[in-house]
């Protein structure tokens, strides 16, 4: 069944440990103004029910388990994973081309339904020195480009990647792949545990397709504010 999807660019992370403090906050946003993301902690101690749950609530959902495994059992994972009613979910693009075309072909026999399938390329917390100790003879840049085309390559919707990668992968991989950016901070706010952040506006500017954004909404006193003002600022570029 399709519902109308917000036209906000924001994926708002629910970094919480408890179903208790995720649904607290969720309740105080709106399908309209957001979407979510799901991750490891939170998949790993709450599970399906409240992926679920959310997408009862008409949230669209980006479940980020960054799937990394043989072909078919990376399918079998994006198959049930779709079949929970995702919007969005990730493989890691390390995995290859033949891992990223299984998952593919295994989310595509949802049809219209199926969910946006994108590859994390380069983690942005591994640079030179964790290329150098696997004996990979290339550049944090030069390999989240490789990745990024072999993505491409085995036909999924866009990657996750840094808003600093942005300007060069919009470049090299055209309009319609999606840019999914983390490490967004507002411009008057604290930068937590992320070393290089930019303002939701510069990365919009920069290509990207939507916004990773957690601390800042969930731990403000007003989340649904945050959101609001974040949204209208995107309205006005
Ligand atoms: O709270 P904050 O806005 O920093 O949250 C960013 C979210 O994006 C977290 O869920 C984090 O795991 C995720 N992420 C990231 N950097 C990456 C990939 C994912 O911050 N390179």
């Amino acid at each position: 069944m399709s519902r109308p999807q917000t036209t906000s660019p924001v994926i708002v992370a629910l970094d919480f440990p408890s179903e208790q403090e995720t649904i607290q906050l969720v309740e105080r946003l709106d399908p309209s103004l957001c979407r979510l993301k799901v991750g490891k902690e939170l998949f790993t101690r709450c599970g399906p029910a409240l992926v679920k749950q959310l997408v009862d609530k008409d949230f669209d959902v980006f479940l980020d388990l960054k799937y990394h495994d043989i072909p078919n059992t990376v399918a079998r994972a994006c198959e049930a994973a779709a079949d929970l009613g995702v919007w969005m979910l990730n493989v890691h693009a390390l995995g290859g081309e033949k891992m990223m075309s299984a998952a593919r072909e295994a989310v595509s026999r949802n049809g219209t339904e199926a969910p946006l399938l994108i590859a994390v390329t380069w983690l942005t917390s591994s640079g030179q020195a964790e290329l150098d100790a696997r004996g990979l003879n290339t550049t944090p840049q030069q390999m989240v480009s490789r990745l990024a085309g072999m993505t491409q390559n085995a036909g999924l919707a866009g990657v996750v990647c840094s808003a600093q990668e942005a300007p060069m992968l919009r470049e090299q991989m055209g309009e319609d792949f999606l840019l999914v950016t983390p490490g967004i901070r507002l411009a008057d706010a604290e930068k937590d545990d992320q070393c290089r952040v930019v303002t939701p506006e510069k990365a919009m500017q920069d290509g990207s397709s939507y916004l990773v954004i957690g601390r800042p909404i969930t731990q403000a006193d007003d989340p649904c504010q945050v959101l609001q003002r974040i949204n209208n600022d995107l309205a006005n570029i």
